[in-house]
């Protein structure tokens, strides 16, 4: 099968193609992301070098574009990751978070319809509920849980989600949605809690804190979240929505804390600084669906997967280093892709 997986120089992308690209030698994976600040191609170079993979460079907003790309290239699947992913730029720009999340998945889904693709993913977040109560422990979100948003990231990610529905009961495309907590893990940009703790506290600067630190998040290791979609896109039933989830709330000083003691670095460091406006409180997913359905579990333990994690960046401070002198920037070639595209 033709696989088109959007976003995979992000975060969780670059981690699902690096578990597709090995597992499925008969598959073939097209990566297809516009490399937006979020984007980073050293991440995913050395998938270069599978004769199942190919790179695109292209935007999922540039509608006449997408449209010529699944002409040429005739999908069986597409797994859509890209994304703008970051609560507080969404706050502070909202309307790009429309552009691409709402607006590029309809692009997306409009060339899904049109050429006739067996199987539309889209990898979807728990941010969709909304939040939960401190004080009522025994909540949790279930695919059913109303949508709920709180922010202009979250609000972007529910409209796609309706979307998605809207083209499966319209159009009968066949589509399959997956929602997933906070994840953790190599490659996530040093925007996001974790990087922003480790890198901080390697270079023995402040560690901001929003608030009092006590939001909760339900953290999944990456690795768990690309199995999971893996799951659902080949085995999940269509038109359905599946939450993943870590099963590991924490708070986020805890967080905080337990990457200081990684690192043998002083908790003197952490600084509490203003609120995010309109802060989600506590986030907790019931993924019991995908463990009946798909035989689905998460396998790491929250902090054996942060030494990991911990020990990962430890290991690739180059890869740090060089997203924060922008040299990550540089690390497109296109003279030397076959498959580079243009774009707006
Ligand atoms: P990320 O920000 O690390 O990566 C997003 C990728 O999408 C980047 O490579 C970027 O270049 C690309 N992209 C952005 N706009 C694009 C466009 N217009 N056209 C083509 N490519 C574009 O994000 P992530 O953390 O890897 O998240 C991936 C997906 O998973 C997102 O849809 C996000 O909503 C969802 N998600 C993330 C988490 C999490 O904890 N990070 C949890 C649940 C769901
Ligand atoms: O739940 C899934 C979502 O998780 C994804 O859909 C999003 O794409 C992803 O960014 C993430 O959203 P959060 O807002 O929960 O993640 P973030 O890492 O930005 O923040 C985690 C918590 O830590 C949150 O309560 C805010 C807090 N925080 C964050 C940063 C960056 C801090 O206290 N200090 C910080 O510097």
């Amino acid at each position: 099968m033709k696989f088109l997986v959007t976003g995979g120089a992000g975060f969780i992308g670059s981690n699902y193609l690096y578990y597709v690209v090995e597992k499925y030698p008969d598959d073939t994976f097209y990566c297809l992301d516009a490399l937006t600040y979020a984007g980073n191609y050293s991440s995913i170079a050395e998938l270069e070098k599978y004769p199942n993979y190919h790179f695109i460079k292209g935007d999922i907003r540039d509608r006449a574009f997408i449209d010529s790309l699944f002409d040429a290239e005739r999908f069986d699947v597409v797994v859509n990751f890209a994304a703008e992913s970051h609560v507080d730029n969404s706050i502070k720009n909202p309307s790009i978070f429309v552009e691409t999340n709402v607006l590029g998945v309809v692009n997306l889904l409009d060339a899904s319809k049109k050429y006739h693709v067996k199987r539309f993913h889209q990898v979807s977040t728990d941010e969709v509920y909304g939040d939960l109560a401190f004080d009522q422990p025994d909540t949790f979100f279930t695919e059913t849980t109303p949508l709920h948003a709180s922010s202009p990231y979250s609000a972007s990610k529910a409209s796609a989600d309706l979307e998605v529905m809207a083209y499966a009961r319209t159009f009968k495309l066949p589509v399959t949605i997956s929602r997933c907590s906070n994840n953790y893990g190599p490659y996530q940009f040093p925007e996001k809690l974790i990087p922003v703790v480790i890198e901080k506290a390697l270079h023995d600067e402040p560690v901001p804190v929003y608030g009092q630190g006590l939001n909760i998040r339900d953290w999944i290791y990456v690795k768990d979240h690309c199995i999971g979609v893996d799951e659902v896109v080949r085995h999940g039933r269509v038109g359905e929505v599946y939450n993943l989830g870590g099963r590991s709330e924490r708070r986020n000083i805890d967080v905080v804390k337990g990457i200081l003691k990684c690192l043998g670095k002083p908790e003197s460091l952490i600084t509490y600084v203003d609120d995010r406006p309109g802060h989600d409180l506590r986030y907790a997913i019931d993924c019991s669906k995908a463990e009946k359905e798909l035989g689905w579990k998460q396998t790491h333990v929250f902090e054996e997967g942060l030494k990991e994690t911990v020990d990962w960046y430890l290991a690739h401070r180059d890869w740090l280093e060089n997203i924060k002198n922008g040299n990550y920037r540089k690390s497109y070639h296109p003279q030397k892709k076959s498959l580079s595209r243009k774009t707006k």
